[in-house]
């Protein structure tokens, strides 16, 4: 079905911290293999893996060093092809994540491009010339600290990197890059991949005059200086959108493919993924931020969708990069059951595409990483203020009775706490109401129900989140968002049978709805 993924759950696997079966700390596609039943299980459709390419890891495989093949921690392409049959007997569709605006500085591409000035690959990066003073050629930064420019003494020019020094860009104003990224993808659909994350979709190009990016008006100064600059000139170039095209018709030559594209703004989603003929879909930054609220969700469903009449998001409250939804959102470092339970629900009802990170099935926690424990490179520049990714990057707890949680046999590559081995996989498995059979079950839920498919209606009420999925059925979904109780007038329809629910209590009159309480109305007025 050409697009499957508009009703599709993804789930995002980080493959270091998934399952180890070499026995080196680190997880591996065996792993993955390993455990394509318990992903089958949860009922998901489709899995993200995280990039498992050959990589130095300096950014944990997001600085790429060659594109087709797959990096020896994780395994190889054989094992890959096992990956993709095991997946797709269980109709589980595979989506890689895709790193095509930088390599890694030991790419032989870039090994050859720095060279020289002559070298075949010269013009396959972004080099510019010192300011007559010696400084970097603009102001742009590197989100990741410093001057997203870095000196090269053989070629005596500055490179361009928007991350670490280790990552140096593409320059996709060349065609030969844009040709080599194009066959890149190609080289992965005649592998059967069911679609790709494109990682920084929309930070392939740069302004060619290298002019320099604004500072923004109201701007906040943080910890990291790169978001006081307004990104005009180092991203969302206009050839970025007609590259998009590009690639969107490779992807159609081969049947029910998705790309989705990581980007953080949403009116560039709306650029991105509107008309049919780029993106499929946008990954959203929205949810992953600080606050949770419910106008934080319903703007960001309504901005998405005034801004973009038929394009498509992806959401997610998690993922590889940000702290775990419930440590960031419910403020508590003590596991949170309802509060797992009232943002799955939240997620799985939206309109758009859900993206769940591993874990977080399981209602799982940040750990707290010590100054010594941190890998993540920003981590370490910016402690204490951030302490980097690796707190959310931490092994899958599968069994606390194994050892290392049955991740591996050997010390993990990130540490396993007291905090997370509570929410092992086994002891959720047999507990009718644990996080994990929650999950398990609203999935099915929104399977069942053709109202999840459909139109969503906000529904105004000054505490609580309330929306109908539907047209003419409609599932009316009331979320109390607070740490206190609030009551409704009962008039949304009745709690039928199958409906999941939690700390609702229903009477003639009133609905009431204690703190993190949820439940779902079955209606057929028009809201
Ligand atoms: C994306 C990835 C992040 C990575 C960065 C650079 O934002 O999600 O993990 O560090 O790109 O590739």
């Amino acid at each position: 079905m050409e697009t499957w993924w508009k009703d599709a759950v993804i789930y995002q696997i980080y493959p270091r911290s998934f399952k180890d079966t070499t026995g080196n700390g680190i997880g591996d596609l065996k792993g993955i293999i390993s455990k394509i039943d318990y992903i089958a299980d949860l009922g998901v459709d489709a899995i993200w893996l995280s990039p498992i390419f050959t990589s130095p890891m300096k950014d944990m495989g997001y600085d790429v060093s060659n594109h087709r093949d797959i990096d020896p921690i994780f395994g190889n392409l054989k094992i890959f092809d096992q990956l993709i049959k095991k997946s797709h007997k269980n109709n589980i569709k595979v989506i890689i994540d895709q790193v095509l605006s930088h390599t890694s500085d030991k790419h032989p591409f870039f090994i050859l491009s720095r060279s020289n000035k002559t070298n075949p690959k010269k013009d396959w990066y972004v080099w510019a010339d010192a300011k007559s003073d010696g400084s970097p050629p603009n102001n742009w930064l590197s989100i990741f600290g410093g001057s997203a420019w870095e000196w090269d003494t053989s070629r005596k020019q500055y490179y361009l990197h928007n991350f670490l020094k280790s990552q140096p860009d593409l320059n996709f104003h060349n065609k030969m890059v844009q040709k080599w990224v194009q066959s890149t993808i190609k080289f992965w659909l005649e592998k059967g991949v069911d679609g790709f994350r494109l990682d920084t979709a929309n930070y392939f190009f740069h302004d060619k005059k290298l002019r320099n990016n604004p500072a923004l008006s109201n701007k906040k100064i943080n910890s990291n200086p790169y978001y006081q600059q307004e990104l005009k000139h180092s991203i969302n170039q206009r050839e970025n959108l007609i590259f998009m095209k590009a690639l969107r018709k490779v992807t159609n030559k081969y049947k029910d493919i998705v790309m989705i594209g990581e980007i953080a703004d949403p009116k560039v989603q709306a650029e991105y993924t509107s008309d049919n003929n780029k993106l499929h879909m946008a990954y959203s930054f929205e949810l992953l931020r600080e606050n949770f609220s419910k106008t934080l969700i319903q703007n960001t469903v309504l901005d998405f969708f005034k801004n973009s009449k038929n394009g498509w998001p992806c959401w997610s409250f998690s993922n590889h990069d940000v702290p775990r939804h419930v440590s960031r959102w419910s403020n508590s470092k003590i596991h949170e059951h309802n509060f797992a339970k009232l943002t799955c629900a939240i997620l799985l009802s939206l309109k758009g595409t859900p993206c769940l990170y591993q874990g977080e099935e399981l209602g799982q926690t940040q750990t707290e990483i010590e100054y010594d424990e941190i890998k993540d490179p920003p981590g370490k520049k910016f402690w204490p203020i951030d302490f980097g990714r690796d707190g959310c990057r931490t092994p899958m707890v599968w069994n606390k009775k194994e050892k290392n949680a049955g991740f591996s046999n050997y010390t993990p590559w990130l540490p396993i706490k007291k905090l997370q081995l509570k929410n092992a996989v086994e002891d959720q498995k047999n507990n009718k109401n644990s996080v994990l059979n929650f999950y398990k079950n609203f999935i099915s839920f929104r399977k069942r129900h053709s109202a999840f498919k459909e139109k969503l209606n906000f529904i105004k009420h000054k505490d609580l989140l309330i929306f109908s999925r539907g047209n003419k059925v409609k599932i009316v979904c009331i979320f109390n968002l607070n740490k206190y109780q609030v009551e409704v007038d009962n008039r949304f329809g009745y709690l039928a049978k199958d409906f999941p629910y939690s700390n609702i209590k229903i009477n003639k009159e009133k609905i009431i709805i204690k703190r993190y309480g949820f439940g779902f109305f079955k209606s057929s007025e028009i809201f």
